[in-house]
């Protein structure tokens, strides 16, 4: 019997990750490949216009598995009956700027949205914070719905996560399918901790098989710390098909699990694990099963990786104190 479809809320879906992403969507890379979707998509009355030329081009490509398409400036229409929500609305920083440069314009938008999601989404909502700053943006929204499970709202670092698979990948020339494990500690931001230190490739340990520590903890850490920035300096603008992508992908796990043995980044509600603060949205190892996660338990920290996820939590602390300070 065919499943019911499944209500999906993109907001800034006029914009260049939601134009990259809600065809991923429609054709099943978020949810599968059997799984019908309604896509409700939001953005602000400057951006209607071409909202409704999304909504046009997603009849035009006349995807087997969309049900239909809300398109709206409404918060309230846009958040009615969703099961899942993929928070992209927002400002991207443009070249030279930090990601915490655009707080006080997005946690404001962050605040003001919470409630409809809470009032108006499906219970169980799953939500996922794409717009930068990613990890505070998703903490406001949970402070602000307090009824929503803090456990339902997430933040996207699997694009980090994907960008160290692909640096791995490339410099052992293996397929990147092949590289396993890698982790993206703390905040979306120039200081995430990418670590290697567990990862393997085809079983065998990463940092046996690339024999070069000085650039494991040198070149590669900075360079996926980094790639925001540099994808911006390349394209004038932030990276959108590989944000797209990773959104289906944090999704896919989520709902439908990770596979045996294997792990992935997702920033999520800190319990205080590895003794990094808690209270912030901090990206660690989880796996996924029946529709939750589990941050991964029992990892060894050696004490490069010590300071490296307590100087990512600092920043998390204090980017909280200044979005607070900025809804004030
Ligand atoms: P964009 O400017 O092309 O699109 C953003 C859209 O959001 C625009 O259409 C805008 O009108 C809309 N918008 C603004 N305020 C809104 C509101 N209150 N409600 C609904 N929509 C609203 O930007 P983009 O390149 O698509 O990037 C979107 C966000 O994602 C940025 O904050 C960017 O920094 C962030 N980003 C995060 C990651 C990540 O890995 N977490 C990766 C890439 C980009
Ligand atoms: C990215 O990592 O590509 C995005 O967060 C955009 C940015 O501002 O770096």
């Amino acid at each position: 019997m065919a499943k019911e479809p499944v209500r999906v809320l993109v907001t800034g879906a006029a914009g260049q990750i939601g134009y990259a992403l809600v065809p991923m969507i429609a054709r099943g890379i978020m949810l599968g490949a059997d799984q019908p979707v309604i896509l409700h998509m939001l953005d602000i009355p400057p951006a209607a216009e071409a909202l409704n030329g999304v909504k046009m081009e997603l009849v035009d490509a006349a995807f087997p598995l969309l049900k239909g398409v809300v398109a709206t400036t409404d918060v309230v229409e846009a958040c009615t009956g969703v099961s899942v929500a993929v928070m992209v609305g927002g400002f991207p920083r443009k070249e030279g700027m930090e990601r915490k440069d655009v707080m006080s314009k997005n946690v404001s938008i962050y605040k003001s949205q919470s409630s409809a999601l809470e009032q108006h989404a499906a219970p169980n909502c799953k939500v996922l914070v794409v717009a930068n700053p990613a990890n505070t943006n998703a903490l406001i929204l949970k402070e602000f719905a307090p009824s929503i499970p803090a456990k339902n709202i997430t933040c996207l670092t699997r694009l980090d996560h994907n960008r160290a698979l692909g640096q791995i990948s490339e410099r052992l020339n293996v397929q990147v399918s092949d590289v396993k494990n890698v982790i993206i500690w703390g905040n979306h931001s120039s200081t995430q901790y990418p670590d290697v230190n567990h990862a393997t490739v085809g079983g065998k340990p990463v940092r046996e098989l690339v024999k070069d520590d000085e650039w494991l903890n040198g070149e590669f850490i900075t360079t996926v710390q980094q790639r925001g920035a540099a994808i911006i300096k390349a394209r004038k603008f932030s990276s959108a098909l590989s944000a797209a992508s990773a959104a289906c992908d944090h999704i896919r796990d989520w709902v439908l699990g990770t596979p045996e043995g294997t792990w992935v980044s997702m920033g999520v509600y800190s319990d205080g694990s590895y003794n990094v603060p808690a209270g912030v949205i901090y990206s660690f190892p989880v796996t996924c099963k029946n529709g939750e996660w589990t941050i991964v338990q029992g990892l060894a920290i050696d004490e490069f990786s010590r300071k490296k996820l307590d100087l990512t939590g600092v920043e998390l602390t204090e980017e909280k104190e200044l979005a607070y300070s900025c809804l004030s």
